[in-house]
């Protein structure tokens, strides 16, 4: 939520900063603004809605300086107006802010009674005023920072700059991401790292409780207790290309039609074809003297990753036979759940950011689980906070709706439910062999698929005006029926709503009535039968049936006004193979409608905050 950019250097401040925007708007954008020092003066430019109104706002009148800070936001405190839009400004001092001040109210009323007077509704302003307050009792802008800092609760990432310093920028962060890229001369800091591809690979991440402060030429960090800080420098591999278009109308399809090759790149070096093992050497801790110590897992997450993770309790209770419970991040955190070491915890996340799953991945360890993270984001906050990472190697997403980063989490978490199998003898050695045979095949048979994409674009089209779609499943297909309807609903505000076939008597077949869109996933398998008996209960109660079922079948006992025909494979990789048409259902849907299927409505990518 939110993405906060700053730049020093030999360029113009205001195009690179706009430039890290464009490539951040995935995390909000109800409004964005910049404000760069030019020829000594301070120039803000802020404008309510997408980035492109503030760009049209900078065309011919575009500050030029080489020190500024720029914002795109996801409101919080205060609707999206230009008041509330960032930079913030007090006196000199000049901020941008990714997080949430909780005391806020307490602060302002504070503020207030000593003369400050705010122009705008956030939270944010607080952090302007209080560094204001003490540079003005003499402060150093550093300890001005700090003392501020001190006061404040909540999370933050900071930007901030003094009028009177124009060769500085000051970085803070707690629980929000922020991340420095150096450069040759000049330096760089951005929310999320592809804002800060296209300039360096070299970056520093900071972790919380840090502060730095960043020159052109250098960068000083300094912990809690204002020690220095020898940071390491990462180096990036991801290509910047895979944050660009690359010619498709919107990153979501494009990202859609990368799956085969991510999941190549996601399994490429963890499997050992005529092996029959998986190589996940990160495991290796998890066993001691080749015995598994844990007792229960956990797969905590939020939104798609949650999807992800209930495909995954499937997956580990038939191939490892150990107890999985799945939750979601934001009720698992204010339940009392029964966690200790014994418990895996598996926090799955594609940002590493999403502030419920950090919150439950951070009290799970104070509990004393043993933590394996699934992300996809290198260096994250869930990466850096577990004893272990798994990461998906599906590079940048930036569509809002989530794809790529599902089928790669899928992949990751059979090759896990696999490699734990194996190790506890609960599966042979040639069964693995015959999965990673399956796996192999995906992306071949997922670019069959995607070669024809325009069965689903027509199917897609005839009920892109329908009032809502209703998805059913049965199993381990289940989870990605509530996928298909997540992906439908969030990009197309169709709405659709995923049920496990076996409860539609229960209730939801009160909604089927004369041509209920409804679509059917129907793979081969111990409840093809069952789920056959559901089609044909909606299909007498006047559903319009979109069935999906494996090349091969013949249904013709049930009158499908579309079927489409997903390549055989087995009930393990079955899954990924169906979340492909679902997500091509959404995306032409959504695209024939005519939305924002990159930026929808409401939505961010990053949830940064409760
Ligand atoms: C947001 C995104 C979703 C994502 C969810 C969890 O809602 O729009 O696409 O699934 O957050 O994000 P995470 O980064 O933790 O997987």
């Amino acid at each position: 939520m939110c993405g906060i950019v700053g730049y020093i250097g030999r360029r113009n401040a205001t195009e690179v900063l706009v430039d890290g925007l464009r490539r951040l708007e995935y995390r909000g954008y109800d409004s964005a603004g910049v404000a760069v020092m030019s020829d000594g003066e301070l120039i803000i430019k802020r404008s309510v809605g997408k980035l492109e109104n503030l760009e049209k706002l900078l065309n011919g009148d575009m500050p030029v300086g080489h020190i500024g800070i720029g914002h795109t936001r996801w409101a919080t405190h205060g609707r999206p107006s230009e008041a509330n839009a960032h930079p913030h400004r007090a006196g000199d001092i000049v901020v941008v802010h990714n997080g949430i001040i909780e005391n806020h109210a307490e602060l302002r009323k504070a503020l207030i009674k000593k003369g400050h007077e705010f122009s705008s509704e956030t939270d944010t302003e607080i952090v302007a005023h209080l560094i204001h307050q003490f540079t003005e009792q003499g402060h150093s802008t550093k300890d001005a920072i700090v003392r501020s800092l001190a006061k404040i609760r909540g999370s933050y990432s900071l930007v901030i700059m003094n009028v009177k310093d124009p060769d500085t920028l000051y970085l803070a962060k707690l629980g929000s991401p922020l991340v420095v890229g150096l450069g040759n001369k000049e330096n760089f800091v951005a929310s999320d790292i592809p804002a800060l591809l296209p300039y360096t690979r070299k970056m520093v991440f900071m972790e919380d409780g840090e502060i730095a402060k960043m020159t052109a030429d250098g960068l000083v960090v300094r912990d809690k207790d204002l020690h220095l800080v020898k940071k390491e420098v990462k180096t990036i591999t991801w290509d910047p290309l895979t944050a660009e278009k690359g010619g498709f109308k919107h990153f979501m399809l494009k990202e859609i039609f990368e799956q085969p090759k991510i999941l190549e790149d996601t399994y490429g070096g963890r499997v050992a074809p005529g092996t029959g093992k998986v190589i996940l050497k990160e495991l290796d801790p998890l066993f001691k003297d080749g015995k598994f110590i844990y007792d229960h897992i956990y797969i905590v997450a939020c939104g798609t990753s949650w999807h992800a993770a209930c495909v995954g309790k499937y997956w580990l209770e038939r191939i490892c036979r150990i107890p999985v419970s799945v939750d979601l991040a934001s009720e698992f955190r204010y339940r009392d759940p029964i966690i200790n070491k014994n418990t895996l915890f598996i926090p799955i996340s594609q940002s590493g950011e999403t502030a419920d799953t950090l919150a439950a991945l951070k009290m799970a360890k104070e509990q004393g689980a043993k933590t394996l993270a699934i992300c996809n984001v290198i260096e994250s906050s869930i990466a850096r906070l577990s004893d272990i990472v798994v990461y998906t190697h599906a590079g940048p997403e930036i569509g809002v709706a989530s794809t790529k980063a599902f089928t790669a989490q899928l992949t990751v978490l059979l090759l896990i439910a696999l490699a734990f199998g194996r190790k506890l003898k609960k599966i042979d050695a040639s069964d693995v062999e015959k999965r990673v045979a399956e796996l192999l095949e995906l992306p071949g048979q997922m670019k069959k698929m995607l070669d024809n994409a325009g069965v689903i674009k027509a199917i897609a089209e005839k009920y892109a005006d329908s009032r809502e779609v209703l998805y059913i499943a049965r199993g381990v297909h289940f989870p990605v029926a509530l996928e298909g309807a997540l992906k439908l609903k969030e990009i197309s505000y169709v709405y659709s709503e995923g049920f496990a076939a076996g409860e539609l008597k229960h209730g939801p077949i009160a909604l089927i009535d004369n041509g209920t869109p409804v679509i059917a996933l129907t793979p081969n398998g111990y409840t093809y039968d069952k789920i056959m008996n559901n089609v044909e209960e909606v299909s007498a109660r006047g559903a319009d049936l979109i069935l999906l079922t494996d090349e091969g079948n013949k249904s013709d006992s049930v009158k499908a006004a579309a079927t489409i025909y997903i390549p055989k494979t087995s009930w393990y990789t079955s899954p990924i193979l169906y979340a492909l048409p679902l997500q091509l259902f959404a995306y032409y849907v959504a695209d024939h409608k005519g939305t924002d299927v990159d930026q929808p409505r409401n939505l961010a990518k990053s949830v940064t905050v409760e």
